[in-house]
């Protein structure tokens, strides 16, 4: 097995996470970051990130002696640990939404400017952050080294399983408009045996936008189905078991919810959006995506309240809410462009009195100074967190299911029955089941349901 000198510049979900698994594949990684506190602190074997099995890697590959953290990616690309340069050079650097929903990507920039004239000769540049199509190429001009190739190698991590969709990759993307480069990069991953997908570096960065916005679209789709699935009597559940047998559909992606965020889905389909318009093309299926899931907000407030109401028009001025699940899915702590809390808001506009509870977003008595982030004063966004979920259910007039979080099917329901001013729960994931609600004397309203 052959082992390259590797640089990981951003240590992020999508950094760190590159950087351990390449370590764990017997590549030498130098990872970067220009953050010197959270360098301190992952030389201590300290990950900051909420994610399975993350810091055990990070702790075995820095034992090994596979891995090591600079502050600055000047350090990571022309000093590697034992002196040489770094062969590989990964980007994995934040590209925000910017005005219009355009990637800003200031920070992949000033990391070119600042590592262009280090790089040695025959470095290939490696851009794995989510960027609009064309960057490789603008990379390339800003290098102006025609020593240097850049290639897209697009990451399709699931935040919550990223060390586990790292090492089982459905297939590994990467596009260089030079072959040769292109294959360096591809074997850096030969070991994981996954299928290669070897192509230009537009299509690599446009197959990326491609995967999530089709994401976005097949949940949107089920969104909407879920509605129809109300007016004509029909069971969501029993509607996508059917179809998802469908090998050319498939079971995955298929569960209604409170709509898509996170920080990737809102972010792609927006971009992908631009590039679109740039390109004078109308993309109206992925508009439709982007609305069907903004009005999926606005459903469930609706639902909200004719439960509590029991009527359309009802009002929820000063009626107490209890919300359960805060954070855009679980297994994560990430409330970025999260549909809980813009459900939250829109619910704090029509007047209700909010209050939250979320298992990833509880003080840890170990660690009480750690506070995740978002968190402000002990609220997110203007809703007041409690560290138990009875605490939301005391005096509610309906709790709101807004995140999958297994945790909430084996609460015991009774309880939080006996505390609540109406017996209702709102469940927006389809999470718990209607029966067990029942037993505990409580309406259970999904989406899309048979007996909603
Ligand atoms: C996503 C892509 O899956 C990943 O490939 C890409 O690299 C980054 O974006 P992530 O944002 O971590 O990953 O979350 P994901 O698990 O895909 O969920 C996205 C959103 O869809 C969440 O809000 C989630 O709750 C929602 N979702 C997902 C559903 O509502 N129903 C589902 O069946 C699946």
């Amino acid at each position: 097995m052959f082992t390259r000198r590797v640089a990981v510049v951003g240590t992020g979900y999508v950094g760190l996470t590159t950087g351990a698994c390449l370590a764990s594949l017997g590549h030498q990684v130098v990872c970067a970051d220009i953050d010197t506190a959270k360098v301190e602190r992952l030389r201590r074997g300290v990950v900051d990130i909420v994610e399975p099995g993350l810091a055990e890697l990070v702790g075995e590959q820095v034992s090994a002696g596979r891995l090591s953290f600079v502050v600055g990616a000047a350090a990571a690309v022309a000093d590697h640990t034992d002196g040489l340069d770094a062969e590989i050079v990964f980007l994995c650097l934040p590209t925000p939404m910017g005005v219009g929903g355009v990637a800003d990507l200031r920070a992949v920039e000033a990391v070119v400017e600042e590592t262009r004239e280090l790089l040695a000769a025959g470095t290939v540049v490696v851009n794995k952050s989510t960027v609009p199509v064309g960057t490789a190429g603008r990379t390339a001009e800003l290098l102006d080294r025609a020593d240097v190739a850049v290639v897209s190698n697009p990451e399709f991590l699931r935040e919550g399983s990223a060390v586990h969709d790292f090492l089982n990759p459905d297939r590994i993307v990467v596009g260089c408009d030079t072959a040769e480069a292109a294959e360096r990069v591809a074997a850096l991953y030969a070991r994981l045996g996954a299928p290669t997908v070897l192509t230009d570096a537009a299509s690599a960065e446009l197959m990326k936008y491609a995967a999530n916005c089709f994401l976005a679209m097949k949940l949107s789709y089920v969104n909407a189905m879920a509605e129809l699935c109300e007016r004509v009597g029909a069971d969501i559940g029993d509607v996508t078991d059917g179809i998802g047998y469908d090998r050319r559909i498939g079971q995955a992606f298929l569960s209604p919810g409170p709509g898509w965020g996170g920080s990737c889905l809102p972010k792609d389909t927006h971009a992908l959006l631009q590039v679109a318009d740039a390109a004078d093309f109308e993309f109206r299926l992925l508009r439709a995506t982007i609305d069907t899931n903004t009005r999926q907000r606005q459903r469930i407030v609706d639902k909200v309240r004719a439960a509590v109401t029991g009527r359309r028009t009802g009002s929820l001025a000063r009626v107490r809410l209890g919300l359960l699940g805060l954070t855009f899915k679980a297994g994560t702590d990430d409330l970025r462009d999260s549909p809980a809390l813009a459900i939250a808001a829109l619910l704090r506009q029509a007047g209700a009195d909010l209050v939250g509870y979320d298992p990833a977003l509880v003080p840890d008595p170990a660690n009480p100074d750690k506070v995740a982030p978002g968190i402000v004063d002990g609220e997110v966004e203007g809703v007041p967190l409690v560290s138990d979920p009875v605490e939301a259910a005391q005096g509610a007039e309906a709790l709101v299911v807004l995140t999958e979080w297994p945790v909430f099917r084996t609460l015991d329901w009774a309880t939080m029955a006996g505390v609540m001013k109406q017996p209702v729960v709102v469940d927006t994931r389809n999470l718990l089941d209607p029966a067990t609600l029942r037993r505990a004397g409580l309406t259970g309203i999904g989406l899309g349901r048979r007996e909603a």
